[in-house]
């Protein structure tokens, strides 16, 4: 098995979002709050209609559509999220439902979570399985997918939705670059959900940000060892990568990863590398005292400018139009990048992924582009799918993220959301009953 990684990947986000400009007058914030501080353009949401489930089926079903893939050919299914509505029950299970027609019922794989990584951790497992002993020739289908939604306060504009399906398979046009691949884990308390009863998260924003930062610089120091290592490449640095891809809680704090990393390569340089003559008074930095170093983290922004441009900033439309989704930011930052990049370009080029989940676990890793990725972008249709949704003021958002909070988790329940405003093609919530248990319909 040659060049096993994502043969395809579609993408699925709600038809209607908010503009974080409206959203910066509507809760009182100074202007750029959200634009610029956070780099943030809209935020898509959805109401009582979907949830974790619909918005899974929506990916799914509609990836196979658009490839003609057959539920038939595939063994292996994993879903990567943290949106949990069911402490027992999987989202694989219920994506069962789409492979009942096909008579298809082998299929392995279940959910992997841990906040933002466990589409990474699923993506790794069925790239390990097609290469592994146990794979039966049969492709995998990796889905990673979240409602990302904040209580009211300085985190709700981070918020966002969005799924991605992934197809992993021999000879794909984004080879899996193995063993190349640094991660880093820690027990910490930055971003958690231990309250069952509310969707929302428990956030300490500050130290959620330290520690991206602070993962970020174990997983890459740990990757750049082993481009070294094992890929042969003396002194590794960002020049090596030729695009690289974050997970984006807002679009800021990819700027400002990507200056981390030039950080990094600057403190594993000589003394005298001349690229980094007027950064040299941050080399004494304790690492501690330098992840709330602003003066730090402005030099390095500065430095970075023109490769931040040419190797990241074609990753950031959907996060940017869409806003954080979790476990699958960091594969819609591929599939931007996809979109923005002509193949002619990405040809042979190494795409470097930085995926960061709280709690935390993050890995850096990457691909080799080794075959035509024109219909990939073709089929993402990213741009123009993102400009045909639908507006919603403030105001309307909050009475709509209202409805979610008191209904989260209800017994015998009928949405009351418009299923006007749905694309054609979404799966959305008929009904709970008094056992809990959900159906949805298609539009
Ligand atoms: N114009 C321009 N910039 C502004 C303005 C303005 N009017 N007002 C504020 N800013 C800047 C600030 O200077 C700051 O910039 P900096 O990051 O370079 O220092 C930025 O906007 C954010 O402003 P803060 O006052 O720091 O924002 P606040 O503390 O209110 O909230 C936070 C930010 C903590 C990130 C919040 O959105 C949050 O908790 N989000 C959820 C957690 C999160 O996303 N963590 C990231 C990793 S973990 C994960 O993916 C879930």
């Amino acid at each position: 098995t040659e060049n096993v990684g994502i043969v395809a990947l579609d993408v699925y986000f709600p038809s209607r979002y908010v503009d974080q400009t409206e959203l910066e007058q509507h809760d009182g914030v100074s202007a750029g709050k959200y634009t610029i501080g956070l780099g943030q353009s809209k935020m898509a949401f959805c109401d009582d209609r979907e949830d974790i489930s619909s918005v899974c089926m929506t990916a799914v079903q509609g990836f196979m559509d658009k490839y003609g893939v057959s539920y038939a050919d595939i063994g292996r299914l994993e879903v990567g999220t943290e949106t949990i509505i069911d402490k027992s029950k999987s989202t694989k299970t219920v994506l069962m439902s789409l492979f009942a027609e096909s008579g298809n019922s082998s299929v392995e794989g279940i959910d992997t979570s841990n906040a933002c990584y466990g589409g990474t951790s699923a993506l790794f497992n069925a790239c390990q399985w097609v290469t592994s002993p146990a794979w039966d020739g049969r492709l995998a289908l990796v889905v990673a997918a979240d409602i990302a939604v904040y209580a009211r306060g300085p985190a709700r504009p981070s918020g966002g939705v969005g799924a991605v399906c992934i197809l992993v398979g021999p000879n794909a046009p984004l080879a899996l670059e193995f063993p190349l691949r640094g991660t880093f884990m820690e027990h910490i308390y930055d971003f958690y959900k231990p309250d069952m009863s509310s969707e929302f998260p428990t956030v300490d924003g500050p130290l959620s940000v330290a520690s991206y930062v602070r993962a970020l610089d174990h997983a890459y120091n740990a990757y750049l060892d082993k481009l070294a290592s094992v890929g042969g490449v003396e002194n590794p640095s960002l020049s090596d990568l030729d695009y690289v891809v974050f997970h984006s809680p807002y679009t800021k704090q990819v700027v400002k990863g990507f200056a981390r990393m030039a950080y990094n390569d600057f403190l594993r340089s000589s003394p005298d590398a001349a690229a980094y003559a007027d950064v040299q008074q941050f080399r004494d930095v304790a690492r501690e005292a330098s992840y709330t170093d602003k003066l730090l983290e402005k030099a390095f922004i500065g430095l970075t400018k023109s490769q931040f441009a040419a190797k990241t900033e074609p990753s950031l439309l959907a996060a940017r139009n869409i806003g954080n989704m979790y476990t699958a930011s960091v594969f819609f930052g591929l599939a931007s990048l996809l979109s923005q990049v002509p193949h002619a370009q990405l040809d042979g080029k190494r795409i470097t992924l930085f995926s960061y989940g709280s709690g935390c676990a993050a890995s850096a890793y990457s691909f080799r582009v080794r075959g035509d990725t024109t219909a990939i972008a073709d089929n993402l249709a990213l741009a123009s799918r993102l400009e045909k949704r639908i507006k919603v003021a403030p105001a309307k958002f909050e009475k709509i993220m209202e409805l979610r909070e008191h209904t989260h988790n209800a017994q015998e329940y009928q949405p009351t959301g418009s299923v006007d405003d749905l694309l054609p093609g979404t799966y959305y919530l008929q009904n709970v009953d008094s056992m809990w248990r959900r159906s949805y319909a298609r539009t």
